[in-house]
């Protein structure tokens, strides 16, 4: 049993509501921003949260979270399509290793479609949609799949990873949640980001997808 996430994104708005719902369920959470301004003030304030300033390049700072007492990690960070080199990529090859250091073993890394799983079928709605955003945001394309496969490359004995596919995003109220695989027959196109922050809140102790990378999306 996990009690104590550190957060990436948390002022995004499926990150915020992860917030809200692992607070809900009395957790306590360290969240690592770079604009402290942007976070919610019901979370900011929440007795159970520690805020961390700084950049995700800055190795001292992500020591300090993760020695906040952490247990377990949660990112929901994703640059948009104005992304120019592979900041969240290079942030992730700079927080592994401390996590590893400092024994935090849980890890649920947000990516899309973009990085295709040996388990995926051919589908033509994704096919298209992920070369279309090769010629509209290829920086974004390189960090979603490097997010990914660097996450993919670590040992399970060091890091309990689970990278998480997902379409587009919703505001709709949390719905029931497929994971699977692209083209199986039963991924759908769409995920409220409500559903997603209830996903990984359950999976991160549930585990049934720790070293997978399931493609997530509303039944
Ligand atoms: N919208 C969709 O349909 C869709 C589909 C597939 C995947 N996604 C991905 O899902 C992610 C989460 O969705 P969302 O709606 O919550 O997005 P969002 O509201 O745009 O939140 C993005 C979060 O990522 C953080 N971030 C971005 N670049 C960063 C960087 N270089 N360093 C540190 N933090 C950084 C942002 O921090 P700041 O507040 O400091 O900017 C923010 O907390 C998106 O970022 C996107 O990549 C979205």
């Amino acid at each position: 049993m996990y009690s104590h996430i550190l957060l990436f994104g948390a002022t995004g708005a499926a990150g915020s509501l992860f917030a809200k719902f692992a607070l809900r369920k009395n957790y306590k959470l360290t969240i690592y921003v770079r604009n402290p301004g942007k976070v919610d003030p019901d979370i900011a304030s929440h007795k159970n949260v520690t805020v961390i300033t700084g950049e995700l390049s800055d190795q001292s700072k992500l020591l300090e979270a993760v020695k906040t007492g952490v247990d377990s990690v949660v990112l929901l960070v994703g640059g948009d399509m104005s992304t120019k080199g592979t900041p969240l990529l290079d942030g992730i090859k700079t927080l592994y290793p401390i996590l590893i250091a400092q024994n935090v073993k849980r890890v649920i890394v947000l990516s899309t479609p973009s990085y295709s799983d040996p388990k995926d079928k051919t589908n033509l709605f994704f096919w298209f949609g992920v070369r279309a955003l090769w010629y509209l945001a290829r920086d974004q394309q390189l960090q979603v799949i490097g997010l990914a496969t660097h996450t993919i490359s670590q040992s399970l004995e060091q890091l309990e990873w689970t990278v998480i596919r997902i379409p587009m995003l919703t505001n709709h109220s949390a719905m029931p949640v497929y994971a699977g695989y692209v083209g199986d027959g039963r991924a759908k196109s769409k995920l409220s980001r409500q559903s997603l922050a209830q996903w990984c809140l359950e999976e991160l102790e549930a585990k049934n997808w720790v070293g997978k990378a399931p493609f997530l999306s509303n039944k």
